[in-house]
């Protein structure tokens, strides 16, 4: 008998090809909607596999309605969606997608701090808003990228593929990791500064750590007094590593000068959360690793991993 797998949401049919042969498929039809809990319930009952988005809590709750689950496979690179401690409890594989999405995802924290730094988006809305007037001395005047400093949280591959991207615009860059990485300091040129250190000295601090509860609120109320008051903060990690209402009193006081934003503590956030009217934030929809090839290779990815892993055949990237 062919081993089952769930699939929370719609992938392009040329990723699963093939796929039918050694499995019994079924998927959420929809490609812009999450699948509703209570049908994700009821559809993982006698699965042996997952592949599941980020968008989808696998908890408890979702282990114990799969009694005879042996892998989860997140088309995501961080899994902070998936109780661990329950799937190791059930020796359940948790897998995601690494080293694929590294090089697009450093383009968008690029491209997130270009525009936050040179307020893209409020001259674009004020050119679209037909409030534009005339050239002036210091019209939408921004914050230089050349030569400034650049302070990166985390610095696995993202954070050293944002360093590289750096270097090129003459940044010195600083980074705080759990661990020093000497190769990578020699390869990018930046420095391992201590945290507070960090917030001190950079007028760009970039996120790049993976979600875990230790990390929860990591950048509140006194990081953000710590900073310059001419910094920029983006983050495009987890939502939940900055506290969103310090970061609110932080741009609208004047205590930093603004961020960037891809990720929320809530996601989707709410449309009228105050964070949203202010001008000197750049707000982006999670869409970090969103090039077309990429997501592929995500999909891809995440595709063998299952397969892999429910056969016992080719390479696994476990988490756990
Ligand atoms: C991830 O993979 O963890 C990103 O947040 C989404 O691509």
């Amino acid at each position: 008998m062919k081993k089952k797998i769930y699939i929370t949401r719609k992938l392009p049919d040329r990723i699963l090809e093939g796929l039918d042969k050694h499995f019994d498929i079924d998927m959420w039809p929809k490609e812009e909607e999450a699948v509703p809990r209570g049908i994700l319930l009821e559809k993982v009952k006698d699965v042996q596999g997952i592949l599941c988005m980020l968008t989808e809590n696998m908890d408890e709750e979702v282990m114990e309605a799969a009694p005879n689950l042996e892998v989860i496979s997140n088309m995501a690179v961080g899994y902070n969606n998936i109780d661990m401690n329950a799937a190791d409890k059930r020796g359940i594989i948790v897998t995601n997608t690494p080293g694929v999405l590294t090089e697009t995802t450093a383009d968008l924290t690029f491209a997130l701090l270009m525009a936050t730094a040179r307020r893209l988006v409020e001259a674009s809305d004020e050119l679209r808003g037909g409030k534009w007037k005339t050239w002036s001395p210091m019209h939408l005047t921004g914050m230089d990228i050349y030569g400034s400093t650049l302070g990166i949280i985390g610095f696995g591959r993202i954070g050293q593929a944002v360093a590289r991207r750096a270097a090129g615009f003459g940044m010195e860059i600083l980074y705080y990791n759990r661990s020093k990485k000497p190769e990578a300091e020699k390869e990018t040129g930046a420095r391992f500064t201590e945290l507070d250190d960090l917030l001190r000295q950079s007028d760009f601090i970039c996120i790049l750590l993976p979600y875990s509860p230790e990390v929860y609120h990591l950048i509140s109320g006194k990081e953000l007094s710590m900073m310059k008051k001419s910094a920029i903060l983006i983050n495009t990690a987890r939502g939940g590593i900055v506290d969103e209402q310090a970061l609110y009193i932080a741009l609208k006081s004047g205590e930093i000068w603004a961020a960037g934003l891809d990720v929320f503590e809530k996601e989707p956030i709410d449309p009228a959360d105050p964070l949203l009217t202010l001008t000197n934030l750049v707000t982006l929809p999670h869409i970090g690793s969103a090039s077309i090839a990429t997501r592929m290779k995500m999909a891809e990815l995440a595709v063998a991993n299952i397969h892999h892993a429910l056969t016992g055949f080719g390479e696994v990237k476990r988490v756990n």
